[in-house]
């Protein structure tokens, strides 16, 4: 390598490393001002007779407890502008762009607008936000969170699926099917199985595996048993849709096709929906593979404590 190019290298991964001021944080001076009273000062202008916006929602929130030390309005905080940021400017010239709203069009960059929300509310759920996939795909807390209402719909199990599926359009159409987890009628949440705020397992699931997930509520399907079907022990979603499905019991493809995508059909019969295996055409046994197909014999799908139920069949 020649000389030359390590030196630009160098030079380039400075260039890289230097922090870039936002256009919000280059405006610092002008903006960093808070305003004289506090959040007296903002509801002169966003009380409820306000024409632009009534703040007064958000002290029927924990955010407005006073008793509360850590709280916005706890002794010695912020108030309004612990989330919204100095804001003696627009009280002044009272122009939006002078102020986060926390919206699309606010001037604070994504990450800066979360980080406000994260600096009293980084640990327990939240301890691994920046591996998740919301916070690389530059969805806010906001996104979810709605601060201003008496109720932020996205914290009651009946409400929280709506917010979700405002953007999962795939898991609506699933949760739609036939066979479904009860979410829809609010009975389960989506955040029963996943973490929203991020997790480091793939799906952001809640639980550290696909099927500690499930175990939490199917317990019954942990084992140990006496004789185990290994693709359950790995992975129930090798067999099952975990949103929805249009075959019984949430199933990814129906039995024989479900088990002969590892079985062989050789050794007995199983493929019942031939007019070749019905025993009227000279076929023998198939009648046996009918509805229930494989498992109307191997009824153990999922394991078998039964002393002879090696071929999971008791
Ligand atoms: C003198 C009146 C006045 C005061 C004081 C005032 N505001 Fe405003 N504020 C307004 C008006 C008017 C608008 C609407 C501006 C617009 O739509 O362009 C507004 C808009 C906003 C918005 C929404 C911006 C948007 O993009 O829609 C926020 C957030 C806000 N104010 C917060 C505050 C906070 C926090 C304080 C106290 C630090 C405060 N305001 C003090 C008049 C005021
Ligand atoms: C805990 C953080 C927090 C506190 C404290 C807070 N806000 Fe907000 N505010 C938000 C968020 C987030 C939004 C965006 C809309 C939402 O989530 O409901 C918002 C929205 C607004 C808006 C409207 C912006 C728009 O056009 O939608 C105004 C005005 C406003 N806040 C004023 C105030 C005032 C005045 C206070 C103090 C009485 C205050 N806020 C306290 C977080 C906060
Ligand atoms: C100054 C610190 C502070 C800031 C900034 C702050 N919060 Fe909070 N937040 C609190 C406290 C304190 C509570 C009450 C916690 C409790 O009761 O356990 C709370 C509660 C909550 C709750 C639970 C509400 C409930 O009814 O259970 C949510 C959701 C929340 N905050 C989201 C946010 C979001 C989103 C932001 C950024 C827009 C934010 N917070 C900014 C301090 C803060
Ligand atoms: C994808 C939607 C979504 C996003 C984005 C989101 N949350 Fe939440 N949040 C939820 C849901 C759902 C719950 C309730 C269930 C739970 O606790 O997992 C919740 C609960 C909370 C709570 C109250 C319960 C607790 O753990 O103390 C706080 C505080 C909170 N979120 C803060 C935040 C902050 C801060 C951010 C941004 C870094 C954020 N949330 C981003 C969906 C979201
Ligand atoms: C503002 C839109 C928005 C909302 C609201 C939202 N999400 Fe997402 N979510 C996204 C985007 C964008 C991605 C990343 C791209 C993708 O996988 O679709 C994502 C990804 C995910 C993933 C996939 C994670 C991965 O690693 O593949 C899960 C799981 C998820 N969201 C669950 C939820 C849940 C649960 C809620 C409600 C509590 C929710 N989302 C609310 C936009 C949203
Ligand atoms: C019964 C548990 C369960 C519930 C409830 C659930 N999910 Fe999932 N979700 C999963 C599993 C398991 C995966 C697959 C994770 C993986 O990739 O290994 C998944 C994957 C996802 C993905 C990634 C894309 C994909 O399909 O693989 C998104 C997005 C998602 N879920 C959104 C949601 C939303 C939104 C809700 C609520 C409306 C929800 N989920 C409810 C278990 C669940
Ligand atoms: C929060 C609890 C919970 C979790 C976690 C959970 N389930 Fe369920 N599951 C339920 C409930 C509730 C039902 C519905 C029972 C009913 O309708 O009688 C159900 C039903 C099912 C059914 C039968 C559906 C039918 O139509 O007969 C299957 C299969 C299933 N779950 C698989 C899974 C798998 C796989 C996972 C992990 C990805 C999982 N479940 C995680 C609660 C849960
Ligand atoms: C080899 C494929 C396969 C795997 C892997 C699998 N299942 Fe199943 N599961 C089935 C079949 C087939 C049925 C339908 C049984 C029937 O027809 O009655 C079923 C039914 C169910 C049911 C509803 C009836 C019942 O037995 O309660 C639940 C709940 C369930 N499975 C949960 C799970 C969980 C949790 C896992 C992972 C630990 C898992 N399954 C792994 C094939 C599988
Ligand atoms: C993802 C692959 C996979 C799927 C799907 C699958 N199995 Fe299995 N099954 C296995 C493996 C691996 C074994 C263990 C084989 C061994 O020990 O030689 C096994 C073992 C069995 C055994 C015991 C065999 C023996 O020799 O003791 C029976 C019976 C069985 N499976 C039936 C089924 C039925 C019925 C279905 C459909 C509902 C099914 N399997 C779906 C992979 C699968
Ligand atoms: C009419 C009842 C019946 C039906 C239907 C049935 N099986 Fe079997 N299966 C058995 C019996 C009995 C054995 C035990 C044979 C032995 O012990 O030699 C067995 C054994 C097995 C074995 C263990 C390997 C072996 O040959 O010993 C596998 C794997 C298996 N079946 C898979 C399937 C699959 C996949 C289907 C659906 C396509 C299916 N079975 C349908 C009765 C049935």
């Amino acid at each position: 390598m020649k000389k030359s190019s390590v030196l630009f290298g160098a030079l380039w991964l400075l260039a890289s490393l230097a922090w870039q001021p936002s256009a919000w944080a280059q405006d610092l001076p002008a903006r960093n001002q808070y305003s004289a009273k506090g959040a007296d000062t903002c509801l002169e202008c966003h009380d409820d007779e306000s024409a632009s916006y009534s703040a007064s929602a958000l002290f029927k929130s924990k955010h407005a407890h006073r008793g509360d030390k850590r709280s916005p309005f706890g002794a010695g905080g912020l108030q309004c502008e612990a989330c919204h940021g100095p804001g003696a400017l627009h009280a002044r010239n009272k122009k939006a762009a002078s102020i986060n709203n926390f919206g699309a069009d606010s001037a604070l960059p994504v990450a800066e607008r979360n980080q406000v929300c994260l600096a009293c509310h980084q640990g327990t759920t939240r301890s691994a936000w920046h591996a998740g996939a919301h916070e690389r795909a530059n969805v806010t807390c906001t996104s979810c969170h709605k601060l201003h209402q008496p109720r932020d719909a996205v914290l009651a199990k009946t409400s929280e699926s709506e917010v979700c599926l405002g953007c999962h359009k795939q898991q609506r159409a699933d949760f739609h099917k036939a066979s479904a987890h009860p979410v829809r009628q609010g009975k389960m949440a989506c955040s029963d199985c996943h973490n929203p705020h991020g997790s480091t397992v793939q799906g952001m699931l809640a639980q550290p595996t696909l099927n500690q997930t499930c175990y939490s509520c199917h317990a019954d399907k942990r084992g140990p048993v006496l004789w185990e079907h290994a693709p359950v022990a790995e992975d129930c979603a090798l067999c099952h849709a975990p949103h929805g499905s249009v075959r019984k019991a949430l199933l990814n493809k129906s039995p024989p096709l479900l088990c002969q995508q590892c079985h062989s059909t050789a050794g007995h019969p199983s493929v019942a929906r031939t007019g070749a295996a019905l025993p009227a055409n000279g076929g023998t046994g198939a009648i046996f593979a009918i509805a229930g197909s494989c498992t109307n014999c191997h009824t153990q799908v999922h394991g078998s404590n039964h002393p002879s139920g090696a071929k999971l069949m008791r």
